[in-house]
């Protein structure tokens, strides 16, 4: 079934997902495309408008990323452009762009001016908006009348004989608090969407799709992390064929607090999953003997964990198929104008096992976002203990024990950082950051405890607030909550005598320790 699309095209602003979430948030399916993608292209998919997103370049610029040279003429459908998506349809279409004085960035006052405008239908005349641009329109191109002013410039104009609706400022961003209306005038009353795209949909049509993919005959394997996506995903195929598809779970050792036995327990009771679950601590333990490095434990414990999986998904007969919980931000193309970013640290999955196995790949989410996961997990029947869990990394605890990892540092960690989620969970705190965790220093330092010196183990408390972990800023958490957090880590587990907090934002530091 085809859904309406509206298309955005990426001129690499940091906002694009946010536009395409605040689309699909009202029911509108939306892809993300390159800047470049041809007209022929773009009117294949039949979409009923596209978006031209912000982006970093001046359009005055040489080599300012364009659209296709015939966009406007076989693209017949609604166009929104946004910050400089305006300046692109100003200058594309006959009018002028400059660089401005000064670079507006932040909060600005709107007037929407009299006269007739479908994007501001139904707005208040004056509005609050987050601007963030260096050029702006000096000239308006034929055909179009401005719609909104900030005083001097032009904030946004529209040419409802062309279809084409020009914002400068950010509709998508939190800060322009009656965004999510002027998309809602584009969607509904201009490209005329209806909204058909719920969770309820998707799930409905994502297991047909995959019954017809995977078809009568052989079997599905589905490798389980105890996180969001690789559950949601699992449940998804389970609806489809049931226990033709197996699950492995592997206990590397590294996981949180009793972490395995009670996530097992939900894939078993709770979700009836056809799961096997291998405890492989000790085979982790003995390959990261003496290891330091953090790239060296990175590798062995990746490599122990494709030995450790592969054994197992060998033993499932009639194998062809391995499920993935790829999500969408991992397969838009994304569209780099500043250079390749480097790679920090290099995360691990199960690299390589479909090729070497011959199994084709399932990846049920690769359509969605990280909260739509979330949505759809919870109507499924997805417990909240999973669904709201923090993100862990794959290497777990053996990222944030620094130096050489022992079972018996393994056991300390993990009793310091549940006391940590506990309280946050106490505090209610829980929800309001991204990540937290404990970590686990290779110091020592003298205590006092009773009449006694103790000379002993120091962990790091760290927790952070982001949107995507690509940046990341320390959590303002309370001094009570912090207050009653060290004290029951250094009364409860004996081997720690001392608790710190992290207050580094990234960048600089990472959110991980190693
Ligand atoms: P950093 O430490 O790079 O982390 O700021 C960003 C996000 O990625 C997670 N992370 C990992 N995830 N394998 C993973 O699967 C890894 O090796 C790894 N290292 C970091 C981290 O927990 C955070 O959410």
């Amino acid at each position: 079934m085809q859904h309406e699309l509206i298309l955005i095209l990426d001129f690499g602003s940091q906002y694009t997902q946010l536009i395409a979430r605040r689309v699909r948030e009202q029911g509108v399916y939306c892809e993300i495309h390159p800047f470049h993608l041809s007209a022929d292209e773009i009117a294949a998919k039949r979409p009923k408008g596209v978006i031209l997103s912000g982006g970093p370049s001046s359009v005055t610029d040489e080599d300012a990323p364009r659209v296709a040279s015939d966009f406007y003429e076989k693209i017949n459908v609604p166009i929104l452009g946004i910050c400089y998506g305006m300046q692109l349809a100003a200058i594309d279409l006959g009018g002028r762009s400059s660089p401005a004085a000064r670079r507006e960035y932040g909060h600005a006052q709107l007037k929407v001016l009299s006269g007739a405008t479908r994007l501001f239908e139904g707005l208040p005349f004056e509005l609050d908006v987050w601007m963030s641009h260096g050029d702006h329109v000096t000239e308006l191109p034929p055909g179009f009348h401005q719609t909104a002013t900030t005083g001097d410039v032009v904030t946004a104009m529209e040419s409802d004989e062309r279809g084409i609706y020009c914002v400068q400022f950010h509709p998508e961003v939190s800060h322009t608090p009656l965004g999510k209306e002027v998309l809602r005038n584009f969607l509904f009353n201009i490209c005329g969407c209806t909204g058909d795209w719920t969770p309820a949909q998707f799930i409905k049509e994502e297991i047909a799709k995959i019954r017809e993919t995977v078809g009568e005959t052989g079997n599905v394997i589905c490798g389980l992390s105890g996180g969001v996506d690789s559950t949601v995903a699992a449940v998804l195929v389970h609806e489809a064929i049931g226990d033709r598809q197996t699950c492995i779970f592997v206990n590397n050792g590294l996981l949180r607090y009793n972490e395995f036995e009670d996530t097992l327990k939900v894939y078993n009771e709770n979700l009836s999953l056809n799961v096997i679950g291998v405890d492989a601590s000790q085979e982790f333990y003995s390959v990261l003997s003496g290891v330091t490095d953090p790239e060296k434990k990175r590798k062995a414990i990746g490599g122990k964990f494709i030995d450790v999986f592969e054994a197992e998904a060998k033993k499932v007969g009639d194998a062809k198929w391995l499920v993935q919980g790829t999500l969408y931000p991992d397969v838009i193309e994304s569209v780099s104008l500043r250079g390749a970013s480097v790679t920090i640290k290099s995360h691990h999955n199960v690299g390589g096992l479909p090729e070497k196995m011959d199994l084709k790949l399932i990846e049920p989410l690769r359509e969605l976002f990280k909260d739509e996961v979330r949505l759809i997990g919870k109507d499924l029947g997805i417990p909240d203990e999973i669904l709201q869990r923090h993100p862990f990394p794959g290497p777990g605890l053996g990222v944030r024990i620094l130096g050489d990892i022992t079972p018996e540092k393994v056991e300390l960690l993990q009793k310091a950082d549940r006391i940590f989620i506990e309280e946050l969970h106490n505090f209610d705190l829980y929800k309001e950051v991204w990540q937290a965790f404990a970590v686990l220093l290779p110091i020592q330092s003298v205590g006092v405890m009773g009449d006694f010196r103790t000379y002993e183990k120091t962990v790091a408390l760290r927790a952070v607030t982001s949107t995507d972990g690509m940046t990341a800023d320390w959590a303002r958490l309370s001094h009570e909550m912090l207050a009653k957090a060290s004290s029951r880590i250094t009364g409860e587990v004996r081997g720690i005598n001392r608790v710190v907090y992290d207050i580094t934002s990234k960048p600089p530091g990472t959110i991980e320790w190693e």
